[in-house]
């Protein structure tokens, strides 16, 4: 089966399973496991900020990182997010939820941003009827704005819209590399303007688990009790660290994820040629999604034509239909893909 229904879904490489057999541990609870120490270090210079901690997920990442960041306003604290934002629809509201911060929903631009302007009218006055904005979220790349990227000059504006407000930023950067590749910029020069990030390693780079939080010390050594409370206090993590660290290493460059990107935007190309298919958004990095008209199944038929013809995607509602490229995808996977849509195309 040719599996493009996400990112997540690489196994461990010969190279990545010997690193786990390999990797020297001890109990990263007590601070002692050297490769999370590692791997904590290399993620921190190569985001370009103090300190990073490792974190079994992008998710805890993300609570984690706001759960530190709110922590600096009192009383009644309001998170604004993406209305198309990861953190705001497929966390479980765990900052609501788990945290007690009040989420508001900024709407999203087609390419993945907030607009100043939709921030500016979001961020509450002083008032007695207010919960406090303390926070902006960024994600990028966005995922269902189709993988689109946020560049540095952007990321500039709001970090300065942050700091005349008193705001602090928050990006989850679950495929930040990718962003990086695709713009041809720096992680650290993307995350210049972030207070946090938060990174996964098990998304693009193919580890098998695991996320990175990056950010002031201070901050970091708050995560990493926030952590602890979720029940993300891992003890031999070098395990899964060790991997961790090579995919951080090897797999991050503009190179590995550009050819990831290339498929993707071939893929898009070739699926606007199928009737009753059209590509919903711009294709810059790893993720396309396809409309499906009725005529052509909706989403539900297509999936199950291209699962005949041994290609996996999901679907996001009725007439989305989700493609992601990664490291696994073979060279050939195009042509899968539309020999299994032969019938359509
Ligand atoms: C943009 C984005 N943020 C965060 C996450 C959460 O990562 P995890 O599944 O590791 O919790 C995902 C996962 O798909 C994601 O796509």
């Amino acid at each position: 089966m040719l599996d493009l229904r996400s990112d997540t879904v690489t196994r461990p490489d010969a190279k990545m399973t010997m690193a786990t057999m390999d990797a020297a541990t001890g109990d990263d609870v007590m601070g002692e496991d050297p490769s999370v120490i590692a791997l904590e270090k290399t993620a921190a210079e190569m985001l370009g900020k103090e300190a990073a901690l490792f974190l079994p997920s992008g998710t805890m990442g993300n609570l984690c990182g706001v759960m530190s960041l709110a922590s600096s306003s009192s009383g009644p604290t309001e998170v604004l997010v993406g209305d198309e934002s990861h953190m705001f629809h497929y966390e479980l509201g765990g900052l609501s939820t788990v945290a007690g911060l009040a989420m508001s929903a900024v709407p999203t631009s087609n390419d993945g941003t907030l607009a100043l302007e939709a921030l500016g009218k979001a961020v509450r006055e002083e008032d007695v009827h207010h919960a406090r904005t303390a926070v902006v979220c960024l994600e990028n790349t966005h995922n269902r704005m189709g993988g689109r990227a946020l560049g540095s000059a952007y990321m500039r504006d709001v970090g300065a819209f942050c700091r005349e407000r008193g705001l602090l930023l928050h990006v989850d950067g679950a495929r930040l590399f990718n962003a990086a590749a695709a713009l041809g910029e720096s992680a650290a020069a993307l995350s210049a303007d972030a207070d946090t990030v938060s990174i996964c390693l098990s998304k693009g780079l193919g580890a098998p688990v695991g996320s990175v939080l990056a950010g002031s010390l201070g901050t970091v050594a708050l995560a990493r009790r926030y952590r602890k409370m979720l029940g993300g206090g891992m003890r031999q993590a070098g395990v899964i660290a060790a991997p961790g660290l090579l995919a951080l290493r090897e797999n991050s460059t503009h190179e590995a994820l550009r050819r990831d990107h290339r498929i993707a935007s071939s893929l898009a190309a070739h699926l606007r040629t199928v009737d009753g298919v059209s590509v919903a958004h711009a294709v810059e990095t790893n993720i396309v999604y396809a409309d499906v008209s009725d005529a052509a199944g909706g989403a539900d038929g297509l999936i199950a034509k291209l699962r005949h013809g041994g290609v996996l995607a999901s679907a996001y509602g009725t007439h989305r239909v989700r493609f992601v490229t990664h490291r696994q995808v073979p060279d050939d996977a195009v042509d899968r893909v539309m020999k299994a849509l032969e019938p359509l195309a």
